[in-house]
């Protein structure tokens, strides 16, 4: 007989994507960070995702996945896959069948990843099935429980773990800060300029990355400079978390450009090298600069692993920094594409 009790059900979560400050870049073990990261969770780039589950008679786990409204067998197969490698948590996930319908809030082709903000949304979902079958209140206010979610979701996507916190999270061990491996925490003593931030993202190109997030993570492995490269990481989050608190946003832009170059820079002296930024990124971060000598307003940028800019700054600038990347950043994006984004409250529940 079966331990669980499971009537059917619906779940469904809304969860943004983030943009780390200080990457995290090169991991071990079960997805375990080689040094710790602090991330703004954003609000408009976003997963909503909904699953029906109920008791499985026949067949597979994950009976369907709908992407955007098309059915998509290929994401269900790696679903079905992340389920099964979490069974030792979630041990209903063997009696359960899931029928599943997602949709990113940005265009599919954007360049933008979206394994953070689904692999998040996947991880609310399937916490919440978790509780209602086991009988235990569910919450978001319950610190408990985000730490299992964030958990879950650094299982499919390291940085999927810090999504699930608003406006900042902090991800990895780091002998001065209260951090963990396992899961993501809110990061605490952030001045309130923070949680004004801009991030408009300009999509340089939104081709498929030549080389992907696990190849990379794997390439730190043999990089002659991972160990000097994961001790700048432990540096720069001290030297972050103190500016955060102080509400210093230049010396909060120098150390996000910082970071974003040392993460390209992995990349250019991996065995074998290779390069994510384009042609374009290099213009966008000279015009960037030029700006912001020539006006002291204080707008920096960020990469992701990939070319497009994300342009960081604090609302207070955010009509006079309109104009200038309207007229002059706007047109090096391909067909003028920018996400406006901002910093948000975190994950939101849709049902
Ligand atoms: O979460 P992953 O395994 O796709 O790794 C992504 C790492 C970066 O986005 C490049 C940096 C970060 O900390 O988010």
């Amino acid at each position: 007989m079966s331990l669980y009790h499971i009537d059917q059900g619906r779940v469904a979560w809304r969860s943004p994507s983030n943009i780390a400050i200080v990457k995290y870049w090169g991991k071990h073990g079960r997805q375990l960070p080689r040094n710790a990261s602090i991330s703004l969770t954003l609000s408009a780039a976003h997963t909503d995702m909904y699953i029906d589950y109920g008791p499985r008679v026949v067949g597979r786990m994950v009976e369907d996945f709908q992407f955007a409204g098309t059915a998509k067998p290929a994401f269900a197969d790696k679903i079905e896959l992340f389920c099964n490698r979490i069974t030792d948590r979630f041990g209903w996930l063997d009696k359960v069948s899931l029928s599943i319908s997602s949709n990113n809030s940005f265009p599919h082709s954007s360049g933008i990843a979206s394994s953070a903000s689904s692999m998040s949304a996947l991880a609310l979902c399937l916490v919440e099935i978790d509780r209602k079958i086991n009988d235990v209140p569910f919450s978001l206010d319950d610190l408990e429980t985000l730490c299992l979610i964030s958990d879950t979701a650094r299982l499919g996507s390291g940085s999927a773990c810090r999504s699930v916190y608003p406006q900042l999270a902090i991800w990895g061990h780091h002998d001065d800060l209260p951090t963990s491996d396992v899961h993501a925490l809110p990061l605490e003593h952030v001045h309130d300029v923070f949680g004004t931030y801009h991030d408009d993202i300009c999509i340089i190109s939104d081709r498929e990355k030549s080389v992907s997030s696990t190849a990379g993570h794997q390439l730190m492995v043999d990089n002659p400079y991972a160990a000097a490269r994961y001790q700048q990481a432990q540096d720069r989050v001290s030297a972050l978390a103190d500016i955060l608190r102080r509400g210093d946003v230049v010396a909060f832009g120098e150390l996000a450009e910082a970071e974003a170059l040392s993460l390209h820079g992995m990349m250019m002296c991996s065995a074998p090298p290779y390069l994510l930024i384009e042609p374009g990124t290099v213009e966008m971060i000279r015009a960037i600069h030029a700006y912001r000598s020539q006006s002291g307003v204080p707008v920096y940028f960020s990469l992701d692993a990939g070319p497009n800019i994300h342009l960081l700054y604090p609302t207070e600038v955010a009509d006079v920094v309109a104009s200038w990347r309207d007229e002059v950043l706007r047109p090096m994006c391909i067909d003028g594409r920018i996400i406006q984004d901002q910093v948000g409250s975190g994950p939101q529940r849709l049902a």
